[in-house]
């Protein structure tokens, strides 16, 4: 046991931060985030200009390399995506090892970290093609691996990558054909998603993507690195907020209710909260919940559902929240998650995926973090330290001694 101010007394100053809601990890020209003015933007890029003008695959190229691509780069970079998309032959035998109602989340952890024992050849972190490979891999395979998650989980084949289709129309024809049917990918559909990737790609350092720095500072390799972050992303009050934000409209179920919600989400002797509300960093209108909003509605008319009884309970919560003066005096404004599983829930997907999608948008921000930290000179294993606050010194009572 080290007494207390001898740790003092050997490392100086250090500030004390649970939650390091005030402590810059690192300097990154990825992401900016401004929470005030509800601005987020990846390499100078606002994100509602890069969902509407760009698509998924740009992002991809962006978030890694700087630039937005040119017509060439693109077209060479789409082309070392869509040859990896295969996963090895026995990752399908690895599959079905797991339990039929095992989580798609636990299966997607641990295939993750297992194309480590795959793909050895691009695990060496300190060869700088061999880290360019694994990044390639991993955008490429983590949809073919969450589209066989959610397969197994329905107990229906697994369908395989088709290269001739752009990344988020393989994704959706890899979830939802079938052998015995002819399957045509919704351009609507596809377009949704694309955006959804888009949207969630990356969000500076927020729990996942510190996790994976972290885990990246040890030298670990890239997969055990993006698994790490995967595993961190389950965790409900991170990745599993749009399954809550779903539960909670289906539990108010009539615009009728909303007021009665309402009351209960300000009343202080009441843990419950409105789900898709309020962020720790945007203390204005998240600038992805509207494109969100706008993509819910875009894929409810397309699929011919006019009045869903959800989408009608989240405008009507939208608009009395924002007019009661608890939720403006708080800056308590709908999230991304708000819409994100009204729209999923509409394309076809079990509450069980959303979290799961969610990785394969983000994999491309965790490993574009990951390769900045490792080319930052200022880069050193992470090692937060700690204010010990427990016993002081106590000599050791042998075990016929205790009583
Ligand atoms: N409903 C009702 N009241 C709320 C809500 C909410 N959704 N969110 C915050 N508040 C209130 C708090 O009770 C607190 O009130 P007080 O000042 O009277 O005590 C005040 O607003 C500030 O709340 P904090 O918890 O301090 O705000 P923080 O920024 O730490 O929390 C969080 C952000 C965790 C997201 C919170 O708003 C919340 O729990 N929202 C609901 C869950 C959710 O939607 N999470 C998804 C986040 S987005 C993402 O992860 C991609």
């Amino acid at each position: 046991v080290i007494d207390i101010s001898k740790l003092y007394a050997q490392t100086g100053m250090f500030t004390y931060d649970p939650g390091f809601t005030s402590t810059a990890s690192c300097a990154s020209t990825i992401t900016f985030i401004d929470g005030d003015e509800g601005i987020l933007r990846y390499r100078g890029y606002p994100i509602d200009q890069l969902a509407e003008g760009g698509d998924f695959l740009e992002t991809c190229f962006l978030l890694l390399y700087g630039e937005l691509p040119s017509a060439k780069e693109r077209e060479s970079f789409e082309r070392r995506v869509t040859r990896h998309t295969m996963v090895h032959e026995q990752m399908t035998r690895f599959f079905t090892g797991f339990r039929r109602d095992a989580h798609p989340m636990a299966v997607m952890v641990a295939s993750v970290g297992a194309m480590a024992a795959f793909y050895p050849d691009s695990t060496d972190v300190a060869d700088p093609n061999a880290r360019e490979i694994a990044s390639i891999r991993m955008i490429a395979k983590l949809p073919t691996l969450a589209a066989m998650a959610y397969k197994y989980s329905v107990g229906q084949p697994f369908v395989y990558p088709r290269n001739d289709l752009d990344y988020a129309s393989n994704f959706l024809q890899m979830c939802f054909a079938v052998p015995c049917e002819e399957y045509k990918v919704n351009p609507v559909m596809a377009r949704a998603m694309d955006r959804i990737f888009t949207l969630h790609a990356d969000h500076e350092q927020n729990a996942s993507t510190s996790t994976v720095r972290l885990a990246g500072s040890s030298g670990a390799n890239p997969f055990a690195c993006i698994a790490a972050g995967v595993a961190c992303l389950w965790g409900p009050a991170h990745g599993g907020a749009n399954e809550a934000a779903l539960k909670m409209l289906e539990e108010i179920g009539t615009p009728d209710r909303i007021p009665e919600f309402v009351e209960k989400a300000k009343d202080k002797n009441d843990p419950f909260r409105l789900m898709g509300f309020g962020h720790r960093v945007y203390k204005n209108y998240d600038p992805r919940a509207k494109i969100m909003q706008q993509t819910a509605h875009e894929v409810l008319d397309e699929l011919g559902i006019k009045d869903d009884p959800l989408l009608d309970v989240a405008v009507e919560l939208e608009k009395v929240a924002l007019q009661d003066e608890y939720f403006v005096e708080r800056k308590l404004y709908p999230n991304i998650d708000f819409y994100s599983g009204i729209t999923l829930r509409a394309m076809g997907f079990p509450t069980s995926m959303f979290t799961v999608l969610f990785s394969v948008a983000r994999t491309v921000g965790w490993i574009a973090q990951w390769k900045e930290m490792l080319e930052d000179p200022a880069q050193r294993i992470g090692r937060p330290r700690q204010l010990y606050n427990g016993a002081v010194e106590r000599s050791f009572v042998p075990a016929k001694d205790r009583g």
